[in-house]
């Protein structure tokens, strides 16, 4: 059985192109699978998963959540604020105690950027990262660039933009190191309070002017403004943001081409994308909720098989 360079899933940064080959390969059987009268294999029967969620999540918990019981592991769920952290625990007291209840796998949002990269030095389990604050969502790259590759193919020499707050994106940041390992060409942007100082050591391009951006991609990957990761006024208004930064149908129309758009959710209409752009034939967001199943039970599956046979 093939397996992936790494025993953590902590960012796309520590894989490889055969990595990201074998989870796709992965996640194109197990999607046929999930669309099976009888989705569930009993693959991970052995296994346990603990899901840690310490900030909000709707698609990443619950995804993870499905692909585990697709698998047919034990599962349990953990958040934050119903939990004895509040009473003061660490985040390495709490899990170690999780896994003395003979858990196998830790898949965990945190708002620290770092979080399961500092958890797997300190713990003796397999650690997934759901999102670690503004830095990494691994598994949300591999979701956006297998829809990517089944809408326009191979993504060498593609053009793919991300258009949004770039700055405290862990989406933008995943996305970037997927789709330069996988050999496409990438643009951002943002206004240039939302673009990140360090944009030239990314390997990408970057502009403020949203209508040569879009006349040059093949697809769009469109980001939340994420107000709740801002201590200061980063543009004058949602209004004035909108205005240069929003996707709309108008813009679209003007264009020569279709282009693919993505979105990681959760959406704000009307702020970064208006509706009828979410809701058009070439949006792709629920063909990525989907993917994103399969996807996540790619990782389980090809970390899960390789416990005990590799050290973190
Ligand atoms: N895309 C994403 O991470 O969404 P959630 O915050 O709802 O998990």
């Amino acid at each position: 059985m093939k397996k992936l360079s790494v025993s953590n899933l902590l960012g796309i940064k520590y894989l490889q192109l055969d990595d990201l080959h074998l989870i796709f390969e992965t996640a194109t059987h197990f999607k046929e699978v999930i669309n099976r009268p009888i989705k569930k294999v009993p693959s991970l029967r052995d296994i346990t998963i603990a899901n840690l969620f310490f900030e909000n999540s709707t698609r990443t918990k619950l995804s993870f959540e499905l692909a585990e019981k697709r698998l047919s592991a034990d599962v349990i769920n953990f958040s934050a604020n119903q939990s004895s952290v509040s009473k003061g625990e660490s985040l390495v007291d709490t899990v170690n105690n999780i896994l003395a209840m003979k858990v196998d796998m830790i898949v965990i949002r945190h708002p620290s950027p770092g979080a399961s990269h500092f958890l797997s030095k300190k713990v003796d389990s397999c650690i997934i990262n759901a999102g670690d604050g503004t830095h990494e969502h691994p598994s949300q790259a591999l979701l956006d660039t297998y829809s990517l590759k089944e809408k326009l193919g191979n993504l060498q020499g593609k053009r793919i933009a991300i258009i949004g707050d770039i700055l405290h994106s862990r989406v933008a940041l995943s996305n970037i190191y997927a789709l330069k390992i996988l050999g496409a060409e990438v643009m951002l942007c943002a206004p240039k309070s939302l673009l990140p100082k360090n944009v030239d050591s990314l390997g990408v391009m970057s502009s403020l002017d949203l209508m040569e951006v879009l006349n040059w991609c093949d697809a769009v990957n469109i980001l939340r403004v994420q107000n709740e990761r801002m201590e200061l006024n980063y543009f004058p208004s949602s209004r004035e943001y909108s205005q240069n930064f929003g996707l709309n149908g108008a813009l679209l129309k003007k264009l020569k081409k279709d282009i693919v758009i993505l979105h990681p959710g959760p959406i704000n209409r009307g702020v970064e994308i208006t509706s009828d752009v979410a809701d058009s034939d070439q949006a792709i967001i629920l063909d990525q909720v989907e993917n994103g199943v399969a996807i996540r039970m790619a990782i389980i599956y090809l970390l899960g098989s390789q416990l005990n046979t590799t050290k973190p």
